[in-house]
């Protein structure tokens, strides 16, 4: 049986949770000085900031999508301090694309910080518990994170946690320049009661 992502997740050093509209205000200022560090990598609607009624708009249907088990996308907030330092999510897919939970057969991970917070292995310690949660949904043969060859930091993170670069393939989708780029896939077989 298929079990639904919490709503809310510790990690040693950090408290994860759906975004809510009510975000908006932390998380302007973030995304404005973050601006040069996320748009070269991750989508131009996660990454841009936009005017706070906009913004609280995109939080929330962020938070729709996680209710109706589309996609689970996490705030990341330090636990020294309670502050809003990036994000990392929980995309259900199968091998042609992403789809709601119920029929998914994998799921893609995703993540951003803050480039204040960078260096200290938090991005690997957010992907590391949104594994273990893949593991406890039921149904879900593998991980996967998919980044591209250029972005350094990101395979790294892969790397780290034990997952294979099983495929290479061209992209243009990622860069609002529609500059062809490689982009990696890499999995982790989800960890069964036999395998463990
Ligand atoms: C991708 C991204 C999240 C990676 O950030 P990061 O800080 O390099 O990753 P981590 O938080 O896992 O930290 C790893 C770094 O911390 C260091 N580190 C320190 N303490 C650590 C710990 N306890 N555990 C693991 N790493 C630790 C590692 O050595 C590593 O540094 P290095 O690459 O110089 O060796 C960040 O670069 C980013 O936000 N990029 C823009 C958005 C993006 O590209 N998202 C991914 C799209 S596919």
């Amino acid at each position: 049986m298929q079990r639904e992502p919490p709503s809310s997740i510790l990690t040693p050093r950090m408290r994860l949770r759906p975004w809510a509209a009510s975000d908006a205000p932390a998380l302007l200022p973030v995304l404005e000085r973050n601006w040069a560090h996320l748009a070269p990598w991750i989508p131009a609607h996660v990454a841009t900031p936009v005017p706070l009624a906009e913004l609280a708009e995109r939080l929330s249907t962020f938070a729709d999508d996680f209710a109706a088990g589309r996609a689970f996308r996490y705030a990341l907030f330090g636990l020294d301090d309670g502050r809003l330092i990036g994000e990392a999510d929980l995309f259900p897919r199968d091998a042609a694309g992403r789809v709601p939970l119920a029929k998914a057969d994998r799921v893609e991970l995703g993540y951003w910080l803050d480039c204040k917070v960078t260096g200290r292995g938090l991005a690997t310690e957010a992907a590391g518990a949104l594994v273990e949660l893949a593991n406890t949904l039921g149904g879900v043969t593998c991980a996967e994170i998919r980044c591209e060859t250029a972005n350094k930091p990101s395979r790294r993170v892969p790397m780290r946690l034990g997952f294979a670069l099983t495929d290479t393939l061209p992209d243009v989708s990622l860069r609002s320049d529609a500059r062809p780029v490689l982009l990696e896939v890499w999995t982790l077989i989800a960890a069964t009661p036999d395998s463990e």
